[in-house]
């Protein structure tokens, strides 16, 4: 039996996810950044994160190229940023302030919290490639999280 590709999507995005932008670099030292809502935790001991990002993307190489990455969780006041990050454009970083982390891959400033981590695997994942980091730093921040349900973004009650 298959799953049409509308009650695949339907069923999943009744699961809600936090949203993180996900920064790397690619082989020139050029940073890239993306959207991503597939983010999980994997493993305390060792400290393993992984990533699903779709293989059509131009930032997808450069994970492989870098072998670094940083998980960047968002507030619930960073829709743009979340916006800015999934679309296609020349200079994502442009209006926002970062810092250099791990191998100078940009960190979030005002992140809820960042992930540093090495790239420890890489799976085949159908149209996507599960990246699996190990992670080496991590920073927080304070707030309440942005969280993406339904197509639409939403915010925590509480
Ligand atoms: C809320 C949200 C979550 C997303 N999650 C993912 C994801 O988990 N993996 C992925 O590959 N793309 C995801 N995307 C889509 C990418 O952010 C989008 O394709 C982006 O333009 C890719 O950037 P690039 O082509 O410049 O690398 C998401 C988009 C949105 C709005």
């Amino acid at each position: 039996m298959s799953v049409s590709a509308d009650d695949f999507r339907s069923a999943l995005s009744r699961f809600p996810s936090g949203v993180t932008v996900v920064t790397t670099k690619d082989a020139d030292g050029r940073p890239h950044g993306i959207t991503v809502s597939a983010f999980c935790s994997v493993s305390l001991t060792p400290p393993l994160v992984l990533i699903c990002i779709e293989k059509t993307t131009a930032s997808h190489d450069a994970f492989s190229e870098s072998g670094v990455f940083v998980v960047n969780v968002l507030k619930a006041s960073h829709q743009h940023i979340s916006e800015q990050f999934a679309a296609p454009a020349v200079d994502k970083f442009d209006t926002l302030s970062f810092r250099p982390g791990i191998d100078g891959v940009p960190v979030l400033i005002d992140a809820l919290a960042s992930i540093e981590c090495r790239l420890q695997h890489a799976y085949d994942g159908g149209d996507h490639t599960i990246f699996v980091g190990k992670v080496e730093h991590v920073t927080t921040g304070q707030g309440t999280p942005l969280i993406y349900h339904q197509a639409e973004y939403k915010k925590i009650n509480s």
